[in-house]
């Protein structure tokens, strides 16, 4: 089943969205609209990821991607310990134990998900947070997998291309959820999307996909007439029928006014809806991830039990205001005729 991304009916994919807003249904949705869906395999393991590809293969007999975190090395254990000690006064307000580090290092079963896509490959697959090494690239390649690295700087898209990767992913920094930036201590860049892709264009001449930020047929159509072959949506979709979001995560991408890029949650730079959690935190977060990301875990859970949205991690784009309701494959549907217009 090759796939090529310049050639897909219509050009847009689905973002692998983790944490639970995709679904094997919005996978399903997109492909019937003749986009690519995108199943998230990352905080996921190996099985459960073997289990959604399979829900997919019911629903769908069309074309669909696999998304995964690449490992990174382990954060400074000192920094982790000491923003553990200021979000102790959070943890005891809500009642909550915060982890001790494990000391084990988490690489999200890496190994065991390569190993299951080589065993019974997939279409697509794309990497963020890193890239494979050339080895590992070369092994899925000759599984038949297009692979697709996520880039946020022309640096970042010479080292995809030399690894292997058919086709890059160009992440702006409007984009909602984890900046893909390979490195956990690289300050993001901020040149806007619409400049970035025709930088990365300089260096490459691999196939592009524009992803952050694009809310409406303006937004998309300019993104491929920068250079991409197609758009990467994430925040568009939260809001659909199929996506996993929450309720409460739903109604802040109307309700809450901005977003902000954050260290706060996870470690890595994140792009979500601003809030008191953020302001209190952000600016002593360490570059320890996913180390932090397992900290604050249980305190992210009880905020969701109790809606607050002023605790909670909210992943939004820029374009979050734009996001619809309804059935995804009219979503899509209706951004690329009007992308069209
Ligand atoms: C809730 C959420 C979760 C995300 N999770 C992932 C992920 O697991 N893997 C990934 O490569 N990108 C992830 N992203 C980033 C998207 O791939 C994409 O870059 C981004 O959604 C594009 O910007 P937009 O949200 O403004 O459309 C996530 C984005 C959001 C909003």
């Amino acid at each position: 089943m090759a796939v090529r991304l310049d050639e897909l009916a219509v050009p847009v994919i689905a973002a692998p969205m983790a944490g639970g807003a995709s679904t094997p249904e919005l996978v399903a949705a997109v492909n019937r609209a003749g986009g690519l869906g995108f199943l998230a395999a990352g905080y996921r393991s190996a099985p459960a990821m073997a289990e959604q590809i399979a829900l997919v293969r019911k629903s769908s007999d069309r074309p669909y991607g696999v998304n995964l975190f690449v490992p990174s090395p382990p954060g400074d254990r000192a920094a982790v310990a000491a923003y553990r000690e200021r979000l102790q006064p959070e943890a005891e307000r809500w009642g909550v134990t915060l982890p001790e580090e494990s000391g084990q290092p988490d690489r999200d079963d890496w190994e065991a998900k390569l190993a299951v896509l080589l065993a019974d490959p997939v279409p697509v697959v794309s990497y963020t947070f890193g890239l494979p090494t050339a080895e590992e690239a070369s092994a899925l390649r000759a599984a038949g997998t297009l692979q697709v690295g996520t880039v946020t700087t022309p640096e970042e898209a010479r080292a995809a291309q030399a690894v292997g990767m058919d086709a890059l992913c160009v992440q702006g920094p409007e984009a909602g959820g984890h900046r893909g930036t390979h490195r956990v201590a690289d300050v993001p860049g901020e040149v806007p999307l619409l400049r970035l892709l025709p930088a990365v264009r300089e260096v490459t001449g691999l196939p592009l996909v524009a992803a952050g930020g694009l809310g409406d047929g303006a937004a998309v159509a300019a993104a491929l007439r920068a250079g991409a072959v197609a758009v990467q949506l994430g925040t568009a979709l939260l809001r659909s029928d199929e996506s996993g979001a929450s309720a409460a995560h739903r109604a802040a991408l109307t309700e809450l006014p901005e977003t902000t890029v954050t260290r706060a949650f996870t470690g890595r730079p994140a792009r979500g809806l601003r809030n008191a959690f953020i302001d209190r935190h952000g600016p002593y977060a360490p570059p320890a991830y996913p180390e932090v990301h397992h900290l604050t875990a249980p305190l992210r859970a009880a905020a969701t039990r109790r809606e607050d949205t002023e605790a909670m991690h909210l992943w939004a784009g820029t374009a979050h205001h734009l996001a619809r309701s309804g059935p995804a494959e009219a979503i899509v549907t209706d951004l690329w005729r009007s992308a069209q217009g």
